[in-house]
């Protein structure tokens, strides 16, 4: 067959994997099949704060099926054997060890583990332990710490600090004709995949073990468990196909490894262990936080000072940080510049990654405040964030790789309607409802991680690559074939990727939206390296058309090499093969950071994102009926898996503005809404009409292949236009996420 003209890189393509998945063929971690199976189940804590003072196991014990009860006191002695565990995302701090003591740390921390013979016997003998705690105070709420609040240990961390103080940004605050001073809330939020996380632990004997994990990072996941049992790494293969959603919470290894690994290991039998979604509530959440922004102006609006002060929750083991006020010294050009970012602990797990963290609600904070001083100004919300532009990162003082947002700015605020919008809150009504219309800034790091791949092109002309990357439901998986097939000019169903395997060549965890940029960048390479082998090949065949050929003269495609000026010179690939007497050409590639370029330059991605809300004069409910997210992400690889990611982040983001909170009762230490039924998030009705731009903008620094990544971008800037919408519509400001009905009357 020929494929002609068809191009693959840019093209909307369906997923590979979208009929395996909606047909029930592809496989979660809980859905393996193992001979002989055991089930867990996690008891969890009922106490914020304290020690187990006694455990009441009997009843348990004695239910039919129960095989084994493991506790702090009876815990294996194979786990943290090993002091140097891993988990390459761990913030500093000693991180949560699942029964290593009698210590109470949060509320829903395990603290026993049954396994039975079945799922239905170990979840009734959980209902029978019974547990005597001696309690301690405790504190979950952020505000009553906020005097406690500490500047985050630098070390280890992973995480940039907020940039040192440039000019005098009190002075400039004071001398300033416009300014305002502003505190912002951002209640915690949780993560809530559609897949619960869930291993399940086959026992291979001869002291190997296959697990089927969920996670964002399979080799990640591998090592804290060969790390944390003291095995071989050949004896563990992790695997993780097929991943229904993540949103962070899957970059560290979670609480159900361990216990399967733990029962696994102790029992020698295989174990699955799943959580539940109340207790996916006590895995890791989107810390809560507190925003002082202060922004100052001369009359034309230009920044004159920025100050963005920060305090997020962490847990009292360990000291989890995000790059929160950073965005306020770099999103806008200011010369007068101080951000101070702060943790403070509380009776809780430790907060992880959820979607943007940092960005999600430093960015939010700032774009409300500069909406705020917009109208202080008298200047049109868009029209001041095109005045204060950045056209490099004042923070390290790097030129950008590329920086499209003021196209993103025209392009979206021209598919909106932007120019329509009556200047004044409260101006545009229709029937009972008020019309708002509000844009805020985006931006997101767009990283390059160090990856390797190899690929494997076979004598039938067919191909296949292979990395150790996740597909979190991003559409990785279908990125890599394209990236492949268009390599050798291949239709898709020629070529096969292969992922999600703690085997394959080394990975990142999928994470920080540089999964596309990485990995696709060393499948390339490695199509690359196996085209030159063709290559080589092909032009030491006797009587070889491309004997006088140099390699940037041929191309391959429709499994034929061949010079390009002369499509009809050349061979197939069969020949090829034939006479080398290969059945296939295996070759690898890798992508790291380029060191020296980072020196002068660094990489974002941008966006704009408009959006429409009404809201009922009398009720005060809010529809958010139209967004408009423009983004600037460099080589759009496949159009539609893109704009799906970006929809997923508007979804998200007006989440956080309307809906997303945990309600915690304080005096309990206990979240109370730890249920979909309480725990609000947009349902199909909250969502009208998003539409999503990408703007031109060639980059040939950020990667080899041109991408910046798109994971995480379109929650940045949503919630602030949201809430920007809604004081436009209403005149009521309110700082304090999720902005509620309560909030607006
Ligand atoms: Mo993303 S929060 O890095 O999975």
């Amino acid at each position: 067959m020929s494929v002609g003209e068809i191009t693959h890189i840019g093209r909307p393509t369906n997923r590979v994997d979208g009929k395996l998945k909606v047909t029930g063929q592809a496989h979660y971690a809980a859905e393996y099949p193992a001979d002989d199976l055991l089930y867990g189940y996690i008891v969890g804590s009922t106490t914020a704060a304290g020690r187990i003072a006694a455990m009441d196991l009997d009843a348990a014990r004695q239910f039919p099926g129960v095989v084994e009860i493991f506790t702090h006191e009876n815990r294996s002695k194979a786990a943290w054997l090993d002091r140097s565990w891993r988990d390459e995302v761990a913030p500093p701090g000693h991180p949560f060890r699942p029964l290593n003591s009698d210590r109470i740390l949060f509320d829903g921390q395990p603290v026993a583990l049954i396994v039975a013979e079945t799922f239905e016997a170990a979840r009734d003998a959980a209902s029978l332990v019974r547990i005597a705690y001696d309690v301690d105070a405790h504190c979950t709420e952020l505000e009553a710490k906020r005097a406690e609040a500490y500047a985050p240990p630098k070390k280890r961390s992973g995480i940039p600090p907020p940039p040192d103080p440039r000019g005098d940004a009190e002075q400039a605050f004071q001398n300033a004709p416009v300014k305002i001073s502003r505190d912002y809330r951002i209640n915690a939020e949780h993560h809530n995949p559609m897949e619960m996380f869930a291993t399940t632990c086959v026992f291979e004997g001869d002291g190997k073990l296959t697990i089927y994990d969920k996670t964002q990072g399979s080799q990640n996941a591998q090592g804290y468990v060969t790390s944390v049992f003291g095995l071989r790494s050949k004896d563990v293969r992790l695997v993780n196909q097929y991943v229904g959603g993540a949103f962070g919470a899957g970059l560290r290894p979670q609480h159900q490894l361990f216990f399967a690994v733990m029962a696994s290991l102790e029992l020698e039998r295989s174990v699955r262990v799943s959580l539940t979604r109340a207790q996916m509530f006590h895995i890791g959440y989107r810390p809560d936080s507190y925003h002082t922004v202060s922004l100052a102006a001369d009359r034309d609006g230009r920044l004159q000072s920025i100050m963005h002060d920060a305090v997020a929750s962490t847990s009292h083991y360990e000291d989890y940080q995000e790059a929160v006020v950073n965005w306020s010294g770099m999103m806008y050009h200011c010369d007068n510049v101080k951000l101070t970012y702060q943790l403070a602990k509380l009776d809780t797990a430790t907060p992880c990654d959820m979607r943007a963290p940092g960005a999600a609600i430093g960015v939010t904070a700032l774009e409300c405040a500069l909406d705020e001083l917009s109208y202080e100004l008298g200047i049109g919300p868009l029209e001041i964030r095109r005045i204060n532009f950045a056209s490099k990162d004042e923070n390290t003082n790097k030129q950008f790789t590329s920086k499209a947002l003021l196209e993103c700015y025209s392009e979206g605020a021209a598919a909106f309607g932007w120019e329509k919008r009556s200047p004044r809150p409260r101006a545009m009504k229709e029937g009972r409802e008020l019309i708002g219309w509000g844009v805020s800034t985006g931006m997101w790091d767009a990283f390059l991680q160090k990856a390797q791949a190899t690929a494997t092109l076979k004598v039938d002309g067919t191909l296949e690559v292979a990395t150790a990357a996740s597909d979190i439901g991003t559409g990785t998986w279908t990125i890599l074939t394209q990236i492949g097939a268009e390599a050798f000019g291949l239709p898709l169903e020629d070529v096969q990727a292969r992922i999600g395997d703690s085997t394959l060549p080394m990975s990142p965890v999928e994470g920080g939206s540089w999964t596309a940029a990485s990995n696709g960048s060393a499948v390339q390479a490695a199509c690359d390296a196996v085209k030159h082998s063709l290559f080589k090949q092909a032009r030491k065949m006797a009587n070889s058309p491309l004997a006088d050929a140099s390699f940037k003269d041929v191309e391959v495609r429709d499994r034929r090499i061949f010079r390009k000026d002369d499509p009809a010179r050349g061979l197939s690939i069969f020949e090829v093969m034939h006479a080398a007497e290969l059945t296939e050409i295996t070759e690898q590639g890798k992508v790291s950071p380029n060191l020296r370029q980072m020196l002068k330059y660094i990489s974002y991605t941008n966006s704009a994102v408009f959006a429409e809300v009404r809201v009922d004069e009398d009720l005060g409910v809010v529809r958010v009926t139209r967004v408009v997210c423009a983004a600037a992400a460099g080589k759009i690889l496949n159009p539609k898996t893109a704009r799906s990611q970006i929809l997923g982040g508007v979804v998200m983001g007006i989440g956080m503005a309307l809906h997303e909170e945990a309600m915690t009762d304080h005096r309990l230490g206990k979240i109370m809404n730890a249920n979909l039924g309480e725990y609000h998030f947009p349902a199909h009705a909250d969502i009208e009409d998003i539409e999503v731009i990408f703007v031109d903008e060639k980059d040939d620094k950020v990667s080899p292949l041109g991408v910046k990544g798109l994971g995480e971008i379109g929650i940045v800037g949503t919630a602030s236009a949201v809430a920007n919408a809604i004081f436009h519509a209403t005149g009521v400001r309110v700082r304090d996420f999720p902005i509620t009905i309560d909030k607006i009357l």
